[in-house]
């Protein structure tokens, strides 16, 4: 298999090493330029060297603006998976663009960080034809651990979007819980025994805590990518008139803490201001 990979952030590059390892023949492009191996530097160039292209960008302005440069070169054989977190109106659009091109288009975000990617053990959504979803299961095979089908294009999109807001959330109440535990005398390695025990505790709870909870923000998935995040879930409430009180403060959090030197750390930094 010949794969182009578009973005050599935190998980495409691991992505393309576990293609790599699996036999493929990998491009790999990034938009600032990266000393890796089959590096192209052009957009254009590393979307002619392949017929399936993934993409691991940031945003929708990034998806838009990639997918600009490659437009002269795609052909109806391309395949395109779109794994960043982007807003539904830019998945539409890309959907709307292949299809005009004659090319296969897949909205396929994932869940898994840092951690599940370097083991090839990402969770993908994957949302399209049938046939292409099932070509894309075949493909994303080396980076995966679980794949779930979520029917036409855009839904996977949405899920991606409103499980962000439960991760997001439920960090901001952890920091929190912690916080008024900690005030009242409690110690970190206390408060994560209570917790890791207690019937609220989720798999994001018991991976996050030991970290978060001794200020060691590495980044496995940036509180700048999480925020960004908010913004488009918000924007989907909008677009149906819904309200969503807890995201909307814990979006104004995250963007009051990049503004303060936190964008590139890992979201759990949301924890920040109750550890000094
Ligand atoms: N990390 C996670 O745990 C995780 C989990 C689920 C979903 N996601 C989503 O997956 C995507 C990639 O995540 P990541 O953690 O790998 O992100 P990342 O480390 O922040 O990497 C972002 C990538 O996008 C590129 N980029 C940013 N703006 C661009 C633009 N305007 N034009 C072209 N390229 C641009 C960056 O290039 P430069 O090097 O030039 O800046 C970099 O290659 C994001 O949408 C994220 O929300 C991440």
């Amino acid at each position: 298999m010949n794969i182009s990979v578009f973005g050599m952030g935190i998980i495409g590059l691991r992505c393309a090493d576990n293609w790599q390892q699996a036999g493929a023949i990998v491009t790999r492009w990034n938009r600032t330029p990266k000393d890796l191996p089959h590096f192209i530097a052009d957009a254009a160039t590393a979307a002619q060297a392949s017929p399936v292209l993934s993409f691991y960008l940031k945003d929708s302005l990034a998806l838009r603006t990639v997918f600009e440069q490659i437009r002269p070169t795609l052909q109806s054989h391309h395949f395109l998976m779109n794994h960043s977190t982007i807003d539904l109106p830019t998945t539409e659009w890309l959907a709307e663009q292949c299809a005009a091109i004659g090319c296969a288009f897949v909205d396929a975000p994932f869940t898994g960080s840092k951690i599940a990617a370097g083991e090839g053990k990402l969770m993908y959504y994957l949302a399209g034809s049938d046939n292409d979803v099932a070509r894309a299961e075949e493909i994303l095979a080396p980076t995966a651990s679980a794949m779930i089908r979520m029917g036409a294009t855009g839904n996977a999109t949405v899920i991606k979007l409103a499980t962000n807001l439960i991760a997001a959330c439920q960090v901001e109440a952890l920091s929190e819980a912690y916080a008024i535990s900690r005030a009242h005398g409690i110690s970190a390695d206390a408060f994560a025994n209570a917790i890791t025990q207690h019937g609220t505790a989720s798999a994001l709870a018991k991976m996050k805590l030991p970290t978060m909870l001794a200020g060691d923000f590495d980044t496995h998935f940036s509180l700048d990518n999480m925020r960004k995040d908010s913004v488009y879930a918000l924007e989907l409430a909008k677009q149906l008139g819904l309200t969503l009180p807890s995201i909307s403060t814990v979006s104004q959090r995250m963007t009051e803490l990049c503004q303060q030197g936190h964008a590139e750390e890992d979201y759990t930094a949301l924890a920040s201001p109750y550890l000094s």
